[in-house]
């Protein structure tokens, strides 16, 4: 596995894959990488000759009272993941690098992201999308594969891509678990027992949600209700949203059809997590 840091280098490691025919597959990541990231790698592997990964902690996604500082960083460790799996080219450029002294430029992204995790993070997906866009543009990719775990991230990623005309084609891998249904997530190392214990009340609520439509509910107040119970089961878990949405716009729908979203954040302790279901796809 290559390793570059610099901008010139990247440029010249990916020419050389356009010259050489390769098709490149790109996942961008923040690092402190778990299994979740490395179905990402897998997927992209399966869809092009070479993998890239990027491993930056983008701070401009990160608002005023988040954990930009105390992210989990480990970049040996994720070094030796990402070349255990098979990334061709590691990229961890530096905040400056990416963010040189001046740089003052945003992509600003539609209306989608006011809602859900927008509405709590002001900022979050100008920076998200900022990122991603330079990534893009770095990186030139014929695949992106993003997880759908973060379900508002990639909505906004599609339509910015299609928006914008990037000239990849952007994948969705679903979300990966622990065995007792936990999505798997960097800020997980955050929750001792007792809050990983509630944390799972999400993957419950998803799994009750999933159930219910199974057996005919389409109605959105009583799947709400039926998650609100099974979240009252986990007391130490503070719901933020319970979003039962489209999967183009994230607008609550007024019934419930296959491919309807319902996202769900809550936060245990000082961690907010999310996670989601896509109902009808399994
Ligand atoms: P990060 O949280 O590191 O996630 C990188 C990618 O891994 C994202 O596409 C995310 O959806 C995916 N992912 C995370 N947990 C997953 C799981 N349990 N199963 C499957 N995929 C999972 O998302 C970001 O970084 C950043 O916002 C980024 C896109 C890199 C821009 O800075």
């Amino acid at each position: 596995m290559a390793e570059v840091e610099a901008i010139g280098q990247l440029r010249s490691w990916r020419r050389q894959q356009r010259e050489e025919g390769r098709r490149v597959g790109f996942v961008p990541t923040m690092g402190a990488l778990h299994e979740g990231h490395l179905a990402l790698v897998d997927r992209a592997r399966d869809l092009s000759d070479r993998v890239v990964m990027s491993v930056f902690v983008n701070p401009l996604q990160f608002g005023p009272g988040e954990d930009f500082t105390r992210y989990p960083r480990n970049l040996d460790r994720d070094r030796a993941l990402a070349e255990d799996r098979g990334v061709d080219l590691l990229f961890v450029p530096t905040v400056e690098a990416l963010y040189p002294e001046g740089a003052d430029t945003r992509v600003v992204p539609g209306t989608t992201a006011d809602r859900w995790e927008g509405a709590v993070r002001a900022g979050h997906f100008a920076g998200v999308l900022t990122v991603v866009a330079k990534l893009f543009n770095l990186v030139q990719p014929d695949v992106a594969v993003f997880g759908q775990k973060d379900i508002q991230q990639v909505t906004l990623v599609r339509r910015m891509v299609d928006d914008l005309d990037f000239p990849l084609r952007l994948v969705v891998a679903p979300t990966v678990r622990d065995p007792d249904g936990l999505a798997l997530s960097s800020r997980n190392v955050y929750l001792d027992p007792p809050s990983r214990a509630q944390a799972l009340g999400l993957s419950r609520a998803l799994a009750a949600a999933e159930q219910a439509f199974a057996d005919g509910e389409t109605n959105p107040a009583a799947l709400e209700g039926r998650i609100r119970a099974i979240l009252a089961g986990f007391p130490g878990l503070k719901p933020d949203y319970i979003a039962i949405i489209d999967p183009e716009r994230l607008e609550a729908v007024a019934a419930v059809v296959p491919g309807t979203i319902v996202a769900l954040a809550a936060r245990v302790g000082a961690t907010r997590l999310i996670d989601n279901t896509i109902l009808g796809a399994h």
